[in-house]
């Protein structure tokens, strides 16, 4: 007697099993090869100037990724907008300007912070008007 597949649920269901060991050892060792470093592995400097962030409030007023408070610009790509700079950003937080307040930061926190921005600036773009959509229905980043 000739069966087809569908009459066979046992072969069915060691295809279908073989097929989800072998995605989920897909999936789960794409860590292990991915030269990203996961946020464990992020230098102490980055989750010191993480911290920094959040001692000083800065996310009341300002947002990464559009998420945060609304009173200051974005600052998820501060670091490498072509007219900033690490001095311009330093100014900034030292001497503040209308809203902005001053903070009285210590160099290491300055130097964590600065860190830590940076950091934030790699992982992505927050300006929408940077991706260019695809015909297949995706988004690349346009190089600015
Ligand atoms: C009370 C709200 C408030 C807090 C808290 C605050 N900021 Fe701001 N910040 C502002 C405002 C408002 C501006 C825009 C000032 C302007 O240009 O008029 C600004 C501007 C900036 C800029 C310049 C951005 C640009 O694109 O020119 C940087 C950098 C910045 N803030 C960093 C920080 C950091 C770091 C902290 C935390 C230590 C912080 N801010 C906390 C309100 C705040």
């Amino acid at each position: 007697m000739n069966l087809n597949i569908f009459q066979q649920p046992r072969k069915v269901f060691i295809i279908l099993f073989s097929c989800f060991l072998l995605y989920s050892f897909w999936v789960y060792s794409i860590p292990l090869f991915s030269t990203y470093p996961t946020p464990i592995q992020k230098t102490k400097l980055v989750s010191d100037g993480r911290l920094v962030w959040q001692k000083y409030n800065c996310h009341t007023c300002h947002q990464f990724y559009g998420l945060g408070g609304y009173l200051g610009p974005d600052l998820t790509n501060v670091y490498s907008r072509s007219n900033k700079n690490e001095a311009y950003i330093k100014a900034m937080i030292q001497s503040g300007v209308r809203q902005m307040p001053a903070f009285e930061l210590s160099d290491e926190e300055m130097t964590t912070l600065l860190a830590f921005l940076k950091d934030v600036d790699a992982s992505g773009s927050a300006d929408v008007k940077a991706y260019q959509p695809e015909i297949l229905g995706t988004f690349s980043l346009e190089k600015k």
